[in-house]
């Protein structure tokens, strides 16, 4: 039986994503074989085909965190699942040789560890819960472990309009906060939809706007930018503020692998200038604690009874895979990209 799936050919733009049919894998001990029905997008996989974070293996390589599917085949020793189970987690292979590990979504079929998967109920659109498994789950950590966010707070989003951006903003609400959020233009009426007051920095200096708006501070800022927004984020926090650092997108067209462990040492760094304030790097979603399926388990549950709403920007088929990266790569996706796998 073959399969269709996505491997960057090169490094370079978005055309060197390419459809290939190979033999269906077998799933090895630990895994699950699943047949997927929707694929995230993300900036990370962007980041990957232009060089800018590390791939593995040299092309052609495969791209894709983030998957939604149906259990297929059972690896030995799994027992926590059977096949027909509708499934969400993050495709993962490390090799501990080369000392990397390999992302694979893309992809109508993929064995990934059983341990990285949850299961969700069948009635849920597979484009709305793939949105969950990197997006919210990035949004829900960072919100609850590393800013420790209480009702009442007020809280900036950098990017407010991006995937994970939209996640905060939404989870944000529920939990009570005060949520302002940066974005071009464009997403402007996408934050106000989600109940954000709205800064354009395109016309809009946002230190200026939000000294007048929290003239004693600001509780949270969370921003996937990096550059110049630390240094200027790190004014406005108030005693007790807590400043999350999640991506580094202004380095995008540097070597960001090459010049990011400095970057994130001088981010973490800046925690030691004021003790009653907090600078972090959050370096990634926390699969390994006992808290990763607790925190995707109350996420499905949040969705399942309707209380979040993942933004879509666009649901495209296996092979509109470069006009996805094109379309993140230039901005203009408000919300998550989404490879659905169920349509033809
Ligand atoms: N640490 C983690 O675990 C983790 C997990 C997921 C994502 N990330 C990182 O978080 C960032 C956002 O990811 P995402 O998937 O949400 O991306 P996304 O959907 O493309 O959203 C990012 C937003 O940032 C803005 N932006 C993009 N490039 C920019 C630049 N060079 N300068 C200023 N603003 C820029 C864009 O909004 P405007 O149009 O408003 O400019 C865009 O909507 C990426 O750096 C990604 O690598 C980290």
């Amino acid at each position: 039986m073959k399969y269709r799936h996505v491997l960057a050919t090169a490094y370079g733009p978005p055309d060197v994503l390419q459809v290939f049919e190979s033999d269906v894998p077998e799933p090895a001990p630990g895994e699950i074989r699943v047949r997927v029905l929707a694929a995230g997008v993300a900036w990370g996989d962007v980041a990957r085909r232009q060089a800018a974070l590390p791939a593995y293996p040299p092309p052609p390589f495969p791209l894709g965190y983030d998957v939604v599917g149906m259990v297929d085949k059972l690896g030995a020793g799994v027992t926590q699942f059977s096949t027909g189970q509708r499934v969400a987690g993050l495709t993962f292979a490390v090799d501990a040789e080369a000392g990397t590990y390999r992302l694979f979504g893309y992809s109508e079929m993929v064995c990934g560890l059983a341990r990285m998967f949850v299961p969700i109920p069948d009635h849920l659109d597979p484009a709305a819960a793939v949105c969950l498994v990197l997006n919210y789950l990035t949004a829900y950590q960072i919100l609850h472990y590393d800013a420790k966010a209480q009702a009442g707070e007020t809280v900036l989003v950098h990017g407010g309009g991006g995937g994970v951006g939209t996640a905060l903003l939404q989870l944000g609400r529920l939990m009570g906060l005060k949520v302002y959020a940066t974005g071009s233009s464009s997403k402007q009426r996408l934050i106000q939809e989600l109940g954000a007051t709205t800064i354009d920095y395109t016309t809009q200096d946002f230190v200026a706007v939000m000294r007048h708006e929290a003239p004693n501070g600001v509780d949270i800022v969370i921003d996937p930018i990096g550059g110049e927004y630390v240094e200027r984020s790190y004014g406005l926090l108030r005693p007790n503020g807590r400043l999350i650092v999640y991506g580094l997108s202004s380095m995008m067209g540097e070597d960001v692998a090459r010049n990011a462990g400095v970057e994130i040492e001088r981010i973490n760094a800046m925690s030691d200038r004021d003790p009653a304030k907090l600078v972090k790097f959050f370096a990634g979603v926390d699969d390994e604690s006992d808290h990763y399926h607790a925190d995707l388990n109350a996420l499905f549950g949040l969705l399942a009874a309707g209380k979040i709403q993942p933004i879509i920007a666009h649901r495209l088929r296996l092979e509109e895979a470069p006009l996805a990266h094109h379309l993140l790569e230039t901005r203009q996706v408000g919300g998550k990209i989404v490879l659905d796998l169920t349509r033809a």
